[in-house]
């Protein structure tokens, strides 16, 4: 293997070659990376017509003491369900209640999890004519563990119109499989709106699952992609995620039925919390827009009009100045600097579909006219794009088979080389041999990337789809993260992202590799500097997809210093057998090794592991 690592023969891999494509699919957001506990907070999951959809939310108590139903009296007009709880028990010389109460209770996405001193941050809404007396407490899943609890008391009348109660809670003791209840043991009537449970702690503060939030930014991604995918179009534009809608106080968001991936989301995670997210991230947003379409509806491009305005207005809040209409909203909502939005993406794998490429045009115009530092993907591929059709880049999603991923290794090396570039936006190996995330598709996967760093002169990114599952909701497998209420771990795949994950903006040097009667390979060379310790390496990945153990000559020439004698990393990630898999019982099964590099230097010999994916970390 012999590596040209002079700079004047090396180039400069895009800047944003490497980021995360983040879809609300698998209850990667609700459920997931968005942190609230409550699941239907609102109680709106079956629309704004009554009797509504409460589930998960279910009773306590029994038909003669507690009727519950839902009704349009809530105070929010975009929201308008509220939950009406009429308690039978417990008037004066009466049926008394029974002793814990009766109630409601919510099991949040599959159990809460509930920490050991953590506090969490409650609110919700309530109306009653009557005096309240209202235990609102975290418990075990069957309710007989209390865990914490607030009790809200109000003397007639206190709570004649919506009143919103906020405290904390803060458990004693750790149940990663909590509910949240209201009980009561007075008689009357109370309705409750929006009822939300947050952890105190989430990322930077800003709703993210502190855990899940972490796993992605020790990727460094360099751009995020959202809100989808087939998420982006809905089966019906009922159904599609419009921005405006998920937008302001969150009690005002109406929520909508994510009809592709089949669940309700409440929209706590909106267009600004993307925003946010890439921010947090220092990833630059990219934001997929729905372009008058859904899945099995197009709107002709003659009535396209309101559409291309929702889009040109949702650009302005993100960037618009707080004096403008739309960037006054966002600066209400604590964010009066501008995000940094450059990337948009028209529509969802639609180029063949009806109207898209007149729609698409109009689209182009509006936004170019008001933003030409905007940068524009097409859903067409790049035989499409022509004067009449323009697009600085263009989407590309591959599925396939491990095999097929690792010889797609070579996809780009005879694209035009001038042109748009393109974004390969979703990536993943699937079908069998992809199991619930193995090793042999990250190691496909790999060598795919390697390609595309070698051809980063007309691929400018790429992300691998998809992100995230909620172990309860697999809609789609294999993810790079599975996560339940309380674990996560990454799948083979997201260990893999690892190894690329300093390549954006780094310099590739021209590599080649030769051994004889065996083509399993596939390697790159870069260097990068380390800003944290303003370190220069050498990086040298090499997947092996084959299974037999690999002696290579490494051969490194046009260094000016050489490679230091001390402070070379290898990594390796395997585990030997290919359709090996990390769980929540064993996270670890198949994740990256280092060890130091005793021979490290400009000629070095090493072995590389069967069906492995390795990086010679080479300081200079
Ligand atoms: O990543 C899952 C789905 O696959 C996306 O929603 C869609 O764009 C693709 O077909």
């Amino acid at each position: 293997l012999s590596v040209d690592a002079s700079s004047q023969n090396g180039r400069t891999i895009p800047d944003k070659m490497f980021g995360i494509f983040f879809e609300e699919l698998n209850h990667a957001g609700a459920g997931g990376l968005w942190a609230e506990l409550v699941s239907n907070r609102g109680f709106e999951a079956g629309g704004i017509n009554t009797p509504s959809n409460i589930d998960p939310w279910l009773i306590i108590g029994d038909e003669s003491n507690i009727i519950v139903e839902t009704d349009r009296s809530s105070c929010f007009a975009s929201n308008p369900i509220a939950l009406r709880m009429e308690v039978l028990c417990g008037a004066t010389g009466t049926n008394a209640c029974p002793s814990g109460g009766v109630g409601i209770y919510n099991p949040g996405y599959w159990g809460m999890n509930i920490e050991k001193t953590k506090v969490y941050k409650v609110s919700m809404y309530i109306r009653s004519s009557d005096s309240v007396d209202l235990a609102v407490s975290l418990t075990s899943s069957d309710g007989l563990q209390n865990l914490a609890t607030h009790t809200i008391t109000a003397e007639k009348g206190d709570f004649a119109g919506w009143t919103k109660v906020e405290f904390d809670l803060q458990s004693s003791e750790r149940n990663t499989n909590s509910r949240l209840q209201l009980t009561t043991t007075k008689n009357g009537i109370i309705w409750f709106d929006q009822v939300s449970v947050m952890p105190s702690d989430t990322y930077m503060g800003h709703g993210f699952r502190k855990d899940l939030a972490t796993m992605l930014a020790n990727l460094k991604p360099r751009f995020l992609k959202f809100p989808g995918g087939n998420y982006v179009m809905g089966n019906y534009l009922l159904n599609a995620f419009r921005w405006s809608e998920t937008i302001g106080p969150w009690e005002e968001r109406p929520g909508h039925f994510n009809d592709v991936w089949n669940y309700w989301t409440d929209d706590g995670l909106g267009f600004f919390e993307f925003l946010q997210l890439a921010e947090d991230l220092d990833a630059c947003p990219v934001w997929v827009i729905n372009d008058g379409a859904s899945l099995n509806e197009q709107i002709p491009s003659a009535t396209i009009a309101a559409f291309v305005k929702e889009v040109v207005d949702g650009i302005e809040f993100a960037r618009g100045d707080p004096k403008t209409t739309w960037g006054s909203v966002r600066a209400a909502m604590g964010h009066p600097e501008p995000f940094p939005l450059y990337y948009i993406s028209v529509g969802n794998q639609e180029c063949s579909k009806p109207y898209y490429k007149e729609k698409y045009v109009k689209f182009y115009s509006a936004i170019k006219a008001s933003y030409p530092d905007i940068k524009i993907i097409s859903s067409c591929d790049i035989s499409s794009i022509s004067a009449v059709n323009p697009a600085d880049l263009y989407d590309v999603h591959v599925y396939t088979s491990s095999g097929d991923m690792f010889s797609k290794t070579r996809m780009f090396d005879s694209t035009p080389r001038s042109g748009p570039k393109a974004f390969v936006s979703e990536y993943a190996v699937t079908g069998n041999d992809a199991g619930r995330g193995t090793l042999v598709a990250a190691l496909a996967e790999a060598a795919f990337l390697i390609g595309l760093e070698r051809n980063s002169d007309v691929v400018e990114m790429a992300s691998c789809a998809p992100l995230f599952v909620n172990d309860n909701d697999r809609g789609f497998s294999p993810d790079a993260i599975v996560f339940n209420s309380w674990q996560h771990y990454g799948c083979p795949n997201y260990w893999m992202l690892h190894f690329f994950k300093d390549s954006s903006g780094a310099t590739l040097h021209p590599l080649t590799i030769q051994v004889s009667n065996y083509d399993q390979l596939a390697a790159s060379a870069l260097t990068w500097q380390n800003s944290n310790d303003g370190n220069t390496y050498l990086k040298i990945k090499v997947v092996n997809f084959g299974n037999k153990a690999v002696n290579l000559n490494i051969a490194v020439a046009g260094l000016e210093n050489g490679i230091q004698e001390f402070g070379s990393i290898k990594t390796v990630l395997t585990s030997g057998w290919l359709r090996d898999e990390n769980s929540f019982q064993q996270p670890d099964k198949v994740v990256p090794a280092a060890s130091p590099i005793t021979n490290a230097g400009e000629q070095m010999g090493v072995i590389v592991d069967p069906y492995s994916l390795t990086s010679f970390d080479l300081l200079l």
